[in-house]
């Protein structure tokens, strides 16, 4: 089961008292080998010290939301890593796919403690929707009408006040000539559901391994570095940035806004191959 399948199915997360904490963790492309390297970065060392600094600065998030591009292989030891390795934060983790996954293995591998299938999940006053934007084979995304769907039946169905959908690729250009194309393809027909509903106040993805916060109406769209290897905002061409892995860190007020900040992993040395010219 991917998750999608069982529309009933969702993950109540009790917050008492305080804002609901998210963090984002994503695109750590990890390989079946330990040492396997995207770009010459190691990326399961990487997602270690992400994941050592969410422990270190004692976040104590309610949520962790793996945005996709978990495996760069879809191998069941890469997926089988991740779960033994966010297991330690000790905190729900739910996820989505990304291009280079493959959603069934996921379902099959990401079978942790901590980790649920879930892609509804209420906190507070918030309902996070995830959505699997991922087509087999392709490095563009498309959300499809199943999945349109299940976010139309989610908003007519909501309970809470205030919804926050997540997907893996970026629905509108963010001025990166080479990663543009690559992108939502139903970008307009998501943004349509969307405008109909007054109670959409964010829209989160991974993908393109930078930082993007930017307001369409009343909602605030976000991505995220991801926890491997960055790529340069506002290049025409494929670069890798000198940037360091990071994390995004949500809270989900009461009053419908979304605080949040990007921390970055700045005390380890990291090995990028910068002059590799593809992805
Ligand atoms: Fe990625």
């Amino acid at each position: 089961m991917t998750g999608w399948e069982d529309e009933q199915e969702e993950l109540n997360i009790e917050v008492v008292d305080r804002p609901p904490k998210i963090i984002q963790v994503t695109d750590p492309h990890l390989f079946k080998e330990e040492k396997g390297c995207l770009l010459g970065l190691q990326t399961r060392k990487s997602l270690s010290a992400v994941l050592d600094d969410i422990i270190e600065k004692q976040l104590n998030p309610d949520l962790i939301l793996a945005t996709g591009d978990i495996s760069q292989d879809q191998s069941p030891e890469s997926y089988e890593y991740f779960s033994d390795v966010m297991d330690k934060l000790e905190t729900p983790v739910c996820w989505i796919p990304g291009n280079h996954d493959d959603v069934h293995q996921m379902a099959k591998s990401l079978t942790g403690d901590y980790f649920s299938s879930a892609k509804k999940i209420n906190m507070g006053k918030w309902q996070i929707i995830l959505l699997d934007s991922a087509l087999p084979g392709q490095v563009y995304g498309r959300l499809g009408r199943e999945q349109r769907n299940f976010l139309s039946k989610a908003i007519k169905s909501q309970q809470v006040t205030y919804l926050f959908p997540v997907l893996h690729h970026h629905p509108v250009d963010i001025e990166c000539q080479w990663l543009d194309p690559l992108g939502l393809e139903d970008g307009d027909e998501l943004f349509e559901i969307l405008e109909g509903c007054s109670s959409i106040r964010g829209l989160l993805w991974g993908h393109i391994h930078q930082v993007y916060d930017q307001y369409r109406g009343k909602i605030r769209m976000l991505a995220t570095p991801s926890s491997s290897v960055q790529f340069k905002p506002l290049s025409k061409e494929f670069a890798a940035d000198t940037e360091s892995p990071g994390y995004r860190i949500l809270e989900l007020t009461d009053d419908g806004k979304i605080e949040t900040q990007v921390n970055r992993i700045e005390h380890i040395e990291f090995t990028v191959d910068y002059s590799i010219k593809g992805y």
